[in-house]
């Protein structure tokens, strides 16, 4: 009997291990192929975020590569009415993210829904509010198929990296330490 025990606990601790290290090469094999790699927007400036976004119960509010779903989960706690799309093309982070919603959904009547795609292969029109942490480049790269798909009116923020091209309604400074990631939020309308 203990035998038994024992041949199946070793064979659970293996396939646990198998997961863990599949897991670990995914998160590895994002970062070292994606253009952007998935680093979470610091918890303290979600406040900021959210007061940015300024959302109501009919936005439809976009994380295009939203990593693990930190901020559309922040968001949906304080607006649960609105509707929360999150947009990530790298697997890691998004397993996070669905497991997370999936999760969330067993408690929640949550309008969150996760979506592993490229953020422009999806169509934005619908979009009234877009949450961005990307790189300086990419939001460029991304500029004209918002100012095509967005209806006037979309709000966008971005953490910490803003757009060459287009000027900001307002550049907020978050006072944080010079080290510390996200200092700035940009606010921008299209
Ligand atoms: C810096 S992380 C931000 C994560 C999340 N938005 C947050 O603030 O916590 C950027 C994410 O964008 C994703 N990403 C980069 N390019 C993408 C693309 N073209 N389509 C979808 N996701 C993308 C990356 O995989 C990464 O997880």
């Amino acid at each position: 009997m203990y035998i038994i025990l024992f041949n199946l606990l070793s064979w659970v601790t293996f396939f646990v291990f198998l997961f863990v290290l599949y897991l670990l090469i995914l998160w590895m094999w994002g970062n070292m192929t994606a253009k952007v790699p998935f680093v979470g927007v610091p918890s303290k400036v979600l406040h900021e975020i959210e007061k940015a976004l300024d959302i109501n119960d009919d936005s439809v509010v976009y994380d295009l590569g939203c990593g693990d779903g930190k901020v559309l989960f922040y968001l949906y706690k304080k607006n649960p009415k609105a509707t929360y799309i999150g947009i990530e093309n790298s697997s890691f982070p998004t397993i996070l993210a669905k497991t997370r919603n999936w999760w969330h959904k067993k408690f929640n009547t949550s309008k969150i829904e996760i979506i592993k795609k490229d953020f422009f292969e999806v169509d934005l029109s619908n979009a009234t509010h877009i949450f961005t942490y990307l790189y300086p480049s990419l939001m460029d790269d991304l500029l004209p198929k918002l100012d095509k798909e967005l209806k006037s009116g979309t709000k966008l923020v971005s953490a910490s990296f803003h757009f060459t091209t287009k000027k900001e309604i307002k550049e907020i400074d978050l006072k944080r330490g010079r080290y510390q990631l996200t200092n700035k939020i940009y606010v921008y309308e299209f």
